[in-house]
């Protein structure tokens, strides 16, 4: 059986900058990858590239093994619904003047899906009361407001969900909430997580592979146990000793 979505060898350039060098990894249906790396090394350049949000300069995306690449944006839109993206910051991806039902049924809008009870369902899976149905992003705290980003990217029922960082901008307090929401959803529905952070302690917990990204590069990957008790790159191994820092 193919991977949810293979990528292999993406690069992605701004000018004369490469973001993205050769970038090769996979995600299977129930698994999640974890992508880590420091700022600015490339990962939401991968992460847009592996949406098919921006060509890539070379390299493959493939989806359930159709190539994505080359694909026109007409012949990529019923594919979409397949994988969708949950973003850092939950007040600006929603929208300041859109009520949070109104997000959640935008994609079900956009691809023509009927509506009726479908944002009351979504709401209720993420643990949202539907009577925030009526409420703009500001009137709700931030772990809710993420809470509906994930409904939304729910809402077509994708297989695979990209997360970009998706409780770095929460509070502590509530980032094991949403945490737990995914890892439900996750043995629910089966999806597959490509899941983006700059965090060795998140991914101990959250993710089954991770990939380490340094400078549009990936320099290691594997198991999380197996990278937690056997880092082989320095910069893994740097990654880790600043957990320790964090955690002593
Ligand atoms: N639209 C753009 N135009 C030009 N350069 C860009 C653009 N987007 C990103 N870059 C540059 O490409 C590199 C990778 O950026 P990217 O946003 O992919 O990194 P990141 O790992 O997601 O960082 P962060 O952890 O801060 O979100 C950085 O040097 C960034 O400045
Ligand atoms: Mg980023």
């Amino acid at each position: 059986m193919s991977p949810l979505i293979e990528v292999t060898d993406l690069v992605v350039r701004y000018g004369d900058h490469t973001a993205v060098d050769r970038v090769s990894f996979t995600v299977d249906e129930g698994e999640t990858l974890a992508l880590i790396g420091e700022s600015g090394c490339g990962k939401s350049s991968t992460a847009l590239a592996a949406l098919a949000l921006r060509r890539p300069d070379s390299g493959s995306v493939r989806f359930a093994g159709q190539e994505l690449t080359g694909l026109r944006e007409k012949q990529l839109r019923p594919l979409r619904a397949q994988f969708q993206p949950v973003f850092q910051d939950p007040y600006g991806s929603l929208g300041p003047r859109t009520t949070i039902g109104d997000a959640i049924a935008e994609p079900l809008r956009v691809h023509r899906r009927p509506l009726e009870g479908r944002v009351a369902e979504l709401m209720d899976l993420v643990g949202l009361d539907t009577s925030y149905a009526d409420r703009l992003p500001h009137e709700l705290s931030g772990g809710q407001c993420q809470r509906a980003g994930i409904a939304r990217a729910l809402a077509l029922g994708p297989r695979l969900l990209v997360l970009d960082e998706p409780v770095s901008a929460l509070d502590p307090s509530v980032r094991a909430g949403i945490l737990n929401l995914l890892t439900e959803l996750q043995e629910r529905l089966g999806l597959g997580y490509l899941f983006i952070c700059h965090d060795m302690a998140l991914v101990r917990h959250a993710a089954h592979r991770v990939a380490v990204m340094s400078d549009g590069r990936i320099v290691e990957t594997g198991p999380v146990r197996e990278l937690f008790t056997e880092p082989r790159h320095p910069y893994t191994r740097e990654l880790l000793d600043i957990e320790a820092g964090a955690h002593p």
